[in-house]
């Protein structure tokens, strides 16, 4: 889910301003995953009680997870990176039209709060820029749950008679969030839920690590099939978010750029398993064990034939803007191929601004490296595509300042304090 389309009042004023070309060197470690803390704070609603959940970011989306709890009766605390989420007080159905607009992954509540309260009324999520991203799955896959939901005047209304029913559903593309939204739905519903072609995401296993400490029994998460079988009531829970992968891969692909060397601690390596040769085909040196990556970029990035975008364990499209950026100034003709959104090439027309040389045929995107970008004024289009424009700041001669950050403040906890303690020059001004 990818989304907060309508920016926190006062933000959308604020710019990175990145004097490029310096290589950034040193060590970092890496925040916890937006795409884990999301749907684990959906499911705190499933828990008549208290959810500890440790590594959560400090992020414009986790805030407004956290504003949609509050909105549902939840008192949420947060104390550094740990947030407590006390269900107990749930009593509202209703999600506010502001929240869903200004984050996608609203829908992600959807099953929880009718599998505890029996019915939710919601907003449609806010559109999208990144491609259409409809909720059929999602929907068709909670009626075989046993819910009726109608729709009406861009509101969703969904309710279930007695609690939802086991049931087996086959979904017709591994989508993430359905597959969520269903473990959320079915943790607690009466009987056996079998999901086939689910997404295989690490997530997704995060998401049932947090649900099964909490009681319930969900079999095969992070495969194609996922057994659930259903508990009534979960208990109070403690639980630590994974490492986000995306960002991980995104700091190796800025320091790649700058012809730096850096290391990454505090991490997984095994989630980026089709992000490294990738890394090692533009001439890096990359070394990792258990939970550290060493990454060492040569002067000049050579091109990669081809990188195609694929449900994981593919080549994830959260980074097709962040590598299409970094084979924007290697040496030679790369190929990148979009094969999730169809409508992810926002950001070119911005990188292209910078320097580059790229042309879009239908999902493709030709990337003929230049030997330099210079400093330009660009506009974020959205999250990924705004980090990427970090990467071509980084990498280009002079000052680039970027407008619309607040796509990047979705994804990234203070990317430039990251950035800077790596060396680099980058500011964030009003
Ligand atoms: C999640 C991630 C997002 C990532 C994406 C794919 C979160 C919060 N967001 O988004 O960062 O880019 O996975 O890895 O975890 N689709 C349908 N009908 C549906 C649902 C999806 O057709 O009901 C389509 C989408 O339009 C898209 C594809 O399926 O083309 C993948 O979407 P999905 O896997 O659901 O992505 P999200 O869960 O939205």
């Amino acid at each position: 889910m990818q989304g907060a389309q309508v920016p926190l009042k006062g933000v959308r004023e604020m710019k990175f301003v990145v004097e490029g070309s310096k290589a950034l060197s040193g060590s970092i470690g890496v925040q916890g995953s937006k795409n884990s803390v999301l749907p684990i704070l959906a499911a705190t609603l499933l828990i008549n009680g208290q959810s500890v959940i440790h590594n959560c970011p400090r992020l414009s989306d986790v805030d407004a997870a956290v504003k949609i709890l509050n909105d549902f009766g939840c008192s949420v605390t947060r104390e550094g990176d740990t947030l407590t989420v006390d269900a107990s007080t749930v009593n509202n159905c209703h999600v506010s039209d502001y929240l869903a607009h200004r984050m996608r992954s609203s829908i992600l509540f959807l099953g929880p709060a009718v599998a505890r309260l029996g019915s939710a009324q919601f907003s449609f999520p806010g559109g999208c820029e990144i491609g259409l991203r409809p909720i059929d799955l999602h929907i068709s896959s909670l009626k075989l749950l046993g819910a009726k939901i109608e729709e009406f005047c861009g509101m969703l209304s969904c309710k279930v008679d007695k609690g939802f029913k086991g049931n087996r559903i086959h979904l017709s593309f591994p989508s993430v969030g359905a597959t969520e939204n269903i473990l959320l739905a079915a943790a607690t519903a009466d009987g056996t839920t079998v999901v086939s072609n689910a997404a295989r995401e690490p997530e997704i296993i995060d998401l049932a690590a947090f649900l099964n400490s909490a009681g319930a029994r969900i079999y095969g998460a992070g495969e194609s099939t996922v057994v659930i079988v259903g508990t009534k009531k979960l208990h109070d829970v403690e639980h630590t978010v994974i490492p986000d992968r995306i960002v991980t891969a995104t700091y190796l692909f800025s320091a790649a750029v700058t012809g730096g060397e850096i290391e990454i601690t505090n991490t997984v390596p095994a989630h980026l398993d089709a992000v490294f040769p990738v890394l090692e085909e533009t001439g890096c040196t990359v070394k990792r064990n258990k939970n550290r990556i060493y990454l060492k970029a040569p002067k000049r990035l050579s091109r990669v034939k081809t990188v195609r975008t694929l449900p994981y364990p593919g080549f994830p499209t959260d980074l097709q803007s962040p590598v299409t950026a970094l084979l924007s100034v290697a040496d030679g003709t790369s190929v990148v191929t979009e094969n999730i959104f169809e409508n992810r090439y926002k950001y070119i027309s911005e990188l292209l601004r910078l320097g580059a040389n790229i042309r879009i045929e239908g999902r493709t995107a030709i990337i003929e490296g230049v030997e330099k970008l210079t400093g330009a004024s660009v506009r974020a289009t959205d999250l990924r595509g705004g980090y990427a424009l970090i990467i071509g700041a980084l990498a280009a001669s002079g000052r680039t300042s970027i407008s619309n950050i607040y796509h990047i403040d979705r994804g990234y906890e203070s990317p430039e304090k990251v950035l800077s303690s790596l060396g680099a020059n980058i500011k964030r001004i009003t």
